[in-house]
């Protein structure tokens, strides 16, 4: 079969904000204990950060790490996470059905981004508390000195202030099963006096608002317009989340919720534009999607699992290749949309629904860790306006194309990369793109992800049987490019 990329070099999308490669890390599960920090592991530096999680996190670039939850948040007191670890408390934590032992907290993980070269995106509790304790919290975190919060700070080891930067306001709010959860209106009011109080403490900072759970949420739409109403002139950004499943092992189906998660902004989008329009407003709203993955393989599992215990296996979801696929062509949507999609998480990074896997003896790679670092390394720069031409299919989220491709240019470097995957599960496709205006590139790689068994995984003791491969059939010739994207493939090909 054969597909076409059209693109110019001079017609833009956007430019690609380096934090839609963000992440999760949420106290749920193993993603923080046993997953960021085991002291007495042999990984783990004197800090008891493991060094073997922190160096994979590295090799994919992660600009940002969502913290510290998730459901987790809307009943966290942040107070109960700093201080000496002897006399932090133990919380029975409802969301997951745990115990909460505090023993990571707040400046754990501020010293665990650093080591991590990333930055922390810190989410407050805006389900069973409020303003107050939003207030406090960025004034311990954000003041240098001489406050109540910001003397308790340097109290307790940190001199200077964190000056974290992108805060939000609050976790899924829409959801019933969200501990506090809020109409829209009331969750509108008290995500603006919230945000509010929190810019003149530091108006430095950006606000990110909650938005839907997923598009299938029965408030979809109407939530947004009204939490936007609320809170439009304080807010900076609104959230999404998402996650699929291959639950009626469909794959071509399953392949198909990209076209969902294109939906989906594209919907939030024109909500922003319209409540922008109604307030005759020149603020714009961006996108942060801040939850985005496949998950699904533990649910059964989980559901088994027994309660009040600390840091239970929870959402071990194990990455097949057919779930690299999807990501693949996830991270390729957000791509482009990257003129409003600013910031992106994906969920989560250790352990819990993650690209990284840990045990007691080591840290690997899931499946989906490579599309992942293959975006979060090549995919900088300025996303280009590109067509592909190729046939589509029928699918339960409608057509849906077997080629999903991007274009990402970095003029400063001098690259191009072209993100591609083919969703056709029988047949290879023969991609052509007229690049003259780049005619002076070279291929300088064709990187490939493919494998026979959709069903494939990656564990402990087999841990690249799912992995990335160089092609070299790839050919550009006086600005022509030719190349192959096999069936059932995530491809990388960089010209510079
Ligand atoms: O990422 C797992 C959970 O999914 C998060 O805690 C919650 O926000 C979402 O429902």
């Amino acid at each position: 079969k054969k597909a076409t990329l059209y693109v110019d070099r001079n017609i833009e999308v956007g430019e690609v904000d380096k934090r839609i490669y963000g992440s999760f890390i949420e106290h749920l599960g193993r993603a923080v204990y046993e997953g960021i920090y085991q002291p007495g592991n042999k990984f783990a530096d004197k800090d008891g950060l493991r060094e073997d999680t922190i160096k994979l996190i590295k090799e994919i670039g992660v600009p940002i790490v969502r913290y510290p939850g998730g459901n987790f948040v809307s009943d966290f007191h942040w107070e109960d996470s700093v201080g000496p670890v002897d006399k932090r408390p133990h919380r029975i934590e409802p969301a997951w059905g745990v115990i909460e032992t505090n023993e990571f907290g707040l400046h754990e993980f501020m010293d665990w981004t650093k080591k991590a070269q990333t930055e922390c995106m810190y989410a407050i509790n805006l389900g069973t508390r409020g303003i107050e304790d939003a207030k406090n919290v960025i004034e311990y975190c954000n003041i240098e000195k001489n406050t109540l919060y910001s003397d308790m700070r340097r109290a307790n080891g940190a001199k200077d202030p964190f000056n974290i930067k992108l805060w939000c306001l609050g976790n899924e709010m829409d959801g019933p099963w969200q501990m506090g959860h809020k109409t829209a209106y009331e969750y509108g009011r008290i995500a603006n006096e919230a945000g509010k109080l929190m810019k003149w403490i530091d108006p430095s900072i950006e606000l990110v608002a909650c938005g839907s759970s997923n598009m299938g949420m029965p408030t979809f739409g109407k939530w947004e317009a009204t939490v936007l109403e609320e809170s439009y002139d304080t807010i900076d950004y609104l959230s999404l989340h998402t996650y699929y499943g291959n639950h009626e092992n469909n794959t071509p189906d399953f392949l198909a919720s990209s076209v969902d998660m294109d939906k989906f902004i594209s919907a939030v989008v024109s909500v922003c534009d319209y409540v922008k329009a109604v307030k005759k407003s020149n603020k714009k709203i961006n996108l942060s999607f801040d939850e985005w993955n496949v998950w699904y393989h533990s649910n059964e599992q989980d559901k088994k699992l027994e309660k009040w215990i600390e840091h239970p296996h929870q959402l071990e979801d194990i990455y097949n290749f057919e779930d690299a696929l999807l990501v693949g062509s996830m991270l390729i949507t957000l791509l482009r949309h990257a003129d409003r999609v600013k910031i992106a998480c994906l969920a989560q990074l250790v352990n819990v629904i993650a690209p990284i896997m840990t045990s007691d003896t080591g840290a690997w790679k899931q499946t989906i860790f490579y599309p992942y670092m293959h975006a979060s390394q090549f995919g900088r720069g300025t996303v280009l306006t590109s067509v592909v031409k190729t046939p589509t299919y029928e699918s339960k989220h409608g057509d849906a194309p077997y080629i999903d491709s991007v274009v990402v240019k970095d003029e400063e470097n001098e690259t191009v990369t072209i993100f591609a995957v083919n969703k056709d599960l029988e047949n290879d496709f023969e991609l052509s793109a007229d690049l003259r205006q780049f005619a002076d590139y070279k291929v300088v790689e064709h990187i490939m992800l493919t494998h026979d068994d959709l069903k494939a995984v990656n564990t402990e003791e087999n841990p690249d049987n799912v992995a990335p491969v160089n092609y070299n059939g790839t050919k550009f010739d006086n600005g022509a490019l030719t190349s192959l994207l096999p069936a059932r493939s995530w491809n990388v090909i960089r010209l510079a």
